[in-house]
C-alpha cells in the first residue's frame, strides 16, 4: 500500500534538491483538507481547513524544516540554530535528531507554550530563554550564525520557504484548482510568502487556472504590517504570532498586493471565539494562533467582505495540544463520581 513519503519525495522536481541530496524527513505534509460545515454555513461559502497540526511535530513548520535540515546536512553542518515562538524550535529539534545534529534554540523567556518547550527538551535541544521577545531572539540567532559554525534554520533561510510552499500544491492537487481566497495567520510572515510562491508556481505551470486572493491576519497587539511600523512590545495570547517586526514583511505585502488580498488584524477575543468554534463545532483542535485565520474570515464576513459561493481555504497552522491551557481555562471542572452506573447516569443526564 502507498504511504505518503514526505514533501521532498512527493514534490522533488519542484524543490532545490538533487538526486544525491541526503533527505532528512519525518514524512511531513500530506495533511488533511477538511470541509468545514459550520463555517461554510456562516459564510455562505465552501470553506475548507488545511489542518497543519497533523504534521509530525504538530505544526506546518515541518515542511520548511525537512528542507532546511536536509540542506544543512548536505552542506556538512554539525549544528543548527533558530529563534522561535515555539513551533520552529520543536520542529528543528526533532529534525536535528534525525540528522544527528546539535540543535540550539533561542526562545522568548516565559512566552512559549508548555507543549512546545516539552518538545524541544525531549528532543535534546540546547535551549536558551532570552530576556527579550521573538524579534530579539532572531537578531541574536542571525548574529550567532554569522560568527560561529552553526546554520540558521529560521524562515530567513530561503529553503524553508521552498518547503512550506508545498502546502499550496497539496491544496490545488486536492481541489483540482486554486481556491478563490486563502486565509492565514501571520507572524514572521514566512508562511504567507510560501503559499503565495506555491500558488504562483502552479498557476505559472498551468496546473492551476488562477491564484487565490491572499488574506493574512495578525493579532491586534502584534500587528506591525497593519500599523505600517514595527511594534516594540508585541502582545497577544496567541504566543506563536507574538512578533513585532516580521522578517518576511515585504514579501507578505507583495503577496497581499499581487493577489488583490488583504492583511488585517483580529483581537484576542476574536481569536479565542474562533478557537472555541473550531473545537466545539468543527471537531478541529488548534492552537490559538492558528485560529487567527478563521477569526479573520468571520470578521471579514461580518464586514460584508465575503461574497457567497466562493471556495475558501483557511490554514490552521498548529495542533491544539501544544497549548492546552486555553482549552482548560474557563471550562467547567469535570465532576467526580463513584464506580456506580446510576450515579454516572444521573450526572450525564441519562437517568
Ligand atoms: N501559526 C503558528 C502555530 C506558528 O507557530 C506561526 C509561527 C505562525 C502561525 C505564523 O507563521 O511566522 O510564517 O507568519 N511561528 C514561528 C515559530 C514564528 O517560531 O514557531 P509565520
Amino acid at each position: 500500500t502507498h504511504q505518503w513519503r514526505g514533501i521532498i519525495e512527493e514534490y522533488r522536481d519542484r524543490l532545490p534538491v538533487t538526486a544525491d541530496t541526503p533527505v532528512v524527513t519525518l514524512r511531513e505534509g500530506g495533511t488533511p483538507l477538511v470541509p468545514a460545515q459550520v463555517l461554510s454555513e456562516r459564510t455562505g461559502c465552501e470553506v475548507h481547513l488545511k489542518v497543519e497540526g497533523a504534521n509530525p511535530t504538530g505544526s506546518f513548520k515541518d515542511r520548511g524544516m525537512t528542507m532546511a535540515i536536509t540542506r544543512a546536512k548536505e552542506e556538512g553542518a554539525k549544528a543548527v540554530i533558530c529563534a522561535s515562538t515555539g513551533n520552529t524550535s520543536a520542529s528543528a529539534a526533532a529534525y536535528a535528531v534525525r540528522a544527528g545534529m546539535v540543535c540550539a534554540v533561542l526562545v522568548p523567556q516565559g512566552k512559549i507554550a508548555l507543549g512546545k518547550m516539552g518538545q524541544a527538551l525531549v528532543h535534546g535541544a540546547r535551549i536558551l530563554q532570552v530576556d527579550g521577545n521573538f524579534d530579539d531572539c532572531l537578531t541574536l540567532a542571525r548574529g550567532l550564525s554569522e560568527q560561529y559554525p552553526v546554520a540558521l534554520v529560521n524562515s530567513v533561510n530561503p529553503v524553508r520557504i521552498e518547503g512550506q510552499k508545498t502546502a499550496a500544491f497539496e491544496i490545488v492537487d486536492a481541489l483540482g484548482d486554486a481556491p478563490d481566497i486563502h486565509v492565514l495567520p501571520v507572524g514572521n510572515a514566512g508562511n504567507i510568502t510560501a503559499y503565495w510562491r506555491g500558488y504562483r508556481e502552479y498557476a505559472g505551470d498551468g496546473i492551476a487556472s488562477r491564484t487565490p486572493r491572499m488574506w493574512g491576519f495578525q493579532a491586534s497587539g502584534s500587528a506591525p504590517i497593519v500599523r505600517g511600523e514595527p511594534v516594540k512590545d508585541p502582545h497577544t495570547i496567541a504566543t506563536a504570532i507574538r512578533i513585532g517586526n516580521p522578517a518576511s514583511w515585504q514579501f507578505a505585502e507583495q503577496a497581499r498586493d499581487e493577489s488583490g488580498g488583504l492583511i488585517d488584524e483580529v483581537t484576542d477575543r476574536q481569536i479565542l471565539a474562533a478557537y472555541r468554534l473550531l473545537a466545539s463545532q468543527e471537531g478541529v483542535f488548534v492552537e490559538p494562533a492558528s485560529a487567527a485565520s478563521v477569526a479573520g474570515l468571520l470578521k471579514a464576513t461580518e464586514l460584508g467582505l465575503v461574497d457567497p459561493g466562493q471556495r475558501i481555504v483557511c490554514t490552521v497552522t498548529g495542533n491544539g495540544l501544544k497549548d492546552p491551557d486555553w482549552a482548560v481555562a474557563g471550562a467547567p471542572q469535570p465532576v467526580t463520581v463513584p464506580v456506580d452506573a446510576v450515579a454516572a447516569a444521573q450526572q450525564l443526564g441519562l437517568a
